[in-house]
């Protein structure tokens, strides 16, 4: 039975009437870029978040890059960040014209070690991006902690709804850093029907000025305070966005329950790792990932058998060509480096059904020969 490592075709079809007449109110009402439905969406996903603003763009990748520029990141600055993560994270650094500094990740969470962060931080530091990957929160308050005074925009892209107990309240993503950053390219749990992005704060000024730069950089139309972007949230994606929120947790808990499946049927396995989630934390799970011994027989083993699998991520970001002048070389984040070697993501999106939870159990049982 073939098991795609997602199936976006069988969501759809659960919400297909909502989606699709939410979809045609826009269409009737010829009004697609920004407006009421994208404000809408804006206040649903502040209140989501615990934050007093939210501001749409037009990827998650803009809105790491608006964040950036809000926070004045540019020429001559330091942004720490982690290598382990997707391109984006980095490559908006490098955009803005800042130099992005790695600090390696956690063996167990994958994601930034706050006191790594601490050691890199120079005079020159303008700010630190922690990456909250495959679903869980980083440890934000530590790094905070650890980076006393410097802007943290927290990478939520893979998170949005993922929640971090801290002393004793649960604290959503985005809610305590400078800003935080969620992308709704479809694969999210939160996807669009095209591209999309928001960033969530909870300091008014820095609000304004996001709305600002999302339009080119000016407040009123043909006048311009500074230079901005063109990242608009368009109405197409804000109704089907709004039209999906409602199922969200629901989502989330079903990949939840799929991953208790998965992590129970593989404790035994010698040569696998099932994901480690940190205590405080409640994971959406926008990943499931194995690490695992021979990690591409696997894969290969896999869709053999029409099982769907991915690595996320098969080579760490200070080892890309594109930033060899930043000048790291292989050992320079050994962590991110061996999970680069030991990763797979299997198939956890909530329509799985039993049959195919087991089938993927099944087969990875029998690789291992189990
Ligand atoms: C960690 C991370 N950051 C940023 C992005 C960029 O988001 P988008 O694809 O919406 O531009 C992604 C999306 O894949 C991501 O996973």
């Amino acid at each position: 039975m073939p098991v795609p490592l997602l199936d976006l075709r069988a969501q759809h079809a659960t919400i297909r009437d909502e989606v699709v007449a939410a979809m045609t109110e826009v269409v009737e009402s010829q009004s697609f870029i920004l407006g009421p439905l994208v404000e809408k969406l804006e206040r649903e996903v502040a209140a989501l978040s615990h934050t007093a603003y939210a501001v749409g763009c037009a990827s998650g990748t803009d809105a790491l890059l608006l964040a950036l520029r809000v926070l004045d990141c540019g020429k001559g600055d330091e942004v720490i960040t982690t290598p382990f993560t997707f391109f984006a994270t980095a490559g908006t650094i490098h955009n803005v014209g800042a130099t992005p500094v790695f600090v390696d990740i956690d063996a167990d969470t994958f994601n930034i070690l706050p006191e790594a962060a601490a050691a890199a931080r120079t005079s020159r530091s303008k700010a630190c991006v922690p990456v909250d990957l495959f679903g869980q929160m980083a440890p934000i308050e530590r790094v905070m902690t650890a980076l006393p005074g410097l802007p943290i925009i927290e990478d939520a892209a893979q998170t949005i709804g993922a929640r971090r107990s801290i002393d004793g309240e649960w604290r959503m993503a985005g809610e305590i850093a400078t800003i935080g950053t969620f992308s709704f390219f479809p694969s999210k749990n939160l996807g669009g029907y095209g591209d999309g992005g928001m960033m969530v704060t909870q300091d008014e000024g820095l609000a304004t000025r996001l709305k600002r730069l999302r339009m080119h950089g000016g407040a009123k139309q043909y006048f311009h305070d500074e230079v901005g972007f063109n990242s608009r949230l368009d109405s197409l994606q804000a109704a089907v966005l709004s039209a999906k929120l409602p199922h969200l947790a629901g989502w989330s808990a079903k990949r939840r329950t799929n991953a208790a499946y998965y992590s129970d049927a593989f404790a035994d396995l010698d040569g696998v790792r099932v994901p480690v989630i940190d205590p405080a934390n409640e994971s959406i799970f926008n990943q499931y990932t194995l690490r695992v011994e021979r990690r591409d027989d696997l894969q290969s083993f896999l869709e053999e058998r029409g099982i769907g699998s991915a690595v996320y991520y098969p080579l760490p970001l200070h080892l890309q060509p594109c930033f060899a002048y930043l000048g790291y070389t292989k050992g320079s984040c050994p962590e991110s480096e061996r999970a680069a070697g030991e990763v797979l993501s299997l198939p956890i999106y909530p329509e799985l059904t039993k049959a195919q939870l087991d089938e993927v159990v099944d087969s990875v049982r029998a690789f291992y020969g189990r």
